[in-house]
């Protein structure tokens, strides 16, 4: 019983040309797929269930007795080569899988990393740390004000006469409507008469902040600076004591071999009011002595507005420019580069100053 079965192309399972025919296809079929996926697509279509072999496998039980164990033998037979073919194959793609996956998938840990740049701290915040760090380091508070503050802390509190004139329009930011007595404060001294009102005697505050001027933007000028200024209230202060805290200060901030200097001057605050110099050791040029800022003998008028009797009590003040300080100690020439906030720039001080 030789004849082809009904079906479309069901092999006879007792035709061995047909089935060596369908397991040849089978083979080559399994030989020619180049990826794992191909050989599963041909692993269904030849070995799957409704393959011509497994269909030709299902017509033995239709035939004679007698048949049937040819026919077994030679599905056996059919189907071993087969599964041997796959599973060859099936170690060959596995290989050239994986290595593939670790040509692509490498991790080259020589390869120039590509970070996201993290941006760098400012070197006026970085000084104005540094500043805070000195006095905080002998005792001294930290205390702040507001940027817009009144008049009456602004000047008046500080013994500004009202035709003062810095108190004219070319050097304040007034802030609208005139009778609200608003501006941007000039300078930080204000704070000093916060801090008198706020706090109990003694007080020793360094008070660093933004300030603002109508200036024109240029290579010494800024409209928006920053400062800071030190308070120190006590029974028995003296020019002494003044003296003696801003040497300290300056000898950390430029070195054992810095020096300062006292020249009489003008401050409404102050009395009497001087102007702060100091020898520079390690000065771009040479050492020599540059201007810093102002200090003084808090004025009685000052206490006074402030409910301290000067009878008792007498204090020391001083103020200076944090980007003039930036400026001479770090040798930066042109104060624009500390506004325009260019990474570049402040990159190169690091986080230490
Ligand atoms: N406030 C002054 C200014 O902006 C600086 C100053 C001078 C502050 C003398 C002081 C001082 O505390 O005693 O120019």
């Amino acid at each position: 019983m030789t004849e082809t079965l009904p079906g479309a192309d069901v092999p006879n399972p007792l035709d061995e040309a047909a089935i060596t025919a369908a397991v040849d296809t089978a083979v080559a079929a399994i030989d020619g797929a180049s990826t794992l996926d191909e050989l599963k697509a041909v692993r269904l279509a030849h070995a799957g269930e409704k393959s011509p072999l497994s269909l030709a496998n299902r017509e033995i039980g239709k035939l004679d007795k007698a048949d049937k164990a040819a026919a077994g033998k030679l599905m056996g037979s059919s189907r071993g080569r087969i599964n041997k073919a796959l599973a060859a194959r099936t170690v060959v793609l596995e290989a050239e899988n994986d290595a593939r996956i670790l040509v692509e998938e490498t991790v080259d840990v020589t390869a120039a990393p590509c970070r996201r740049r993290a941006g760098a701290r400012h070197p006026l915040s970085t000084l104005q740390d540094r500043v805070s760090d000195i006095f905080v380091g002998m005792g001294w508070e930290i205390a702040e004000g507001p940027e817009v503050e009144s008049e009456w802390f602004n000047f008046d509190a500080l013994n500004f006469k009202p035709d003062h004139p810095a108190r004219e329009m070319q050097d304040t930011f007034f802030v609208e409507p005139p009778e609200a007595h608003l501006l941007m404060r000039t300078h930080t001294s204000p704070v000093q008469v916060r801090s008198m009102l706020e706090r109990a005697v003694p007080i020793y505050v360094l008070c660093p902040g933004k300030v603002f001027r109508t200036d024109e933007l240029d290579s010494t000028h800024t409209p928006v600076f920053h400062q800071f200024e030190g308070l120190a209230i006590d029974r028995n202060l003296s020019m002494a004591d003044l003296r003696g805290t801003l040497e300290h200060f300056a000898r950390q901030m430029f070195g054992e071999a810095a020096q300062i200097r006292l020249r009489p001057n003008y401050f409404p605050f102050t009395e009497p009011s001087a102007e702060l110099d100091i020898w520079h050791p390690g000065a771009k040029g040479g050492p020599r002595w540059i201007e810093w800022g102002g200090c003084g003998m808090v004025n009685p008028n000052v206490l006074r507005a402030a409910g301290i009797d000067p009878d008792i009590y007498s204090g020391f003040a001083f103020g200076m420019g944090i980007e003039r300080t930036l400026m001479f100690r770090n040798e930066v020439a042109d104060m624009r580069d500390m506004i325009e906030g260019d990474v570049r720039f402040s990159e190169h001080f690091g986080m230490e100053i």
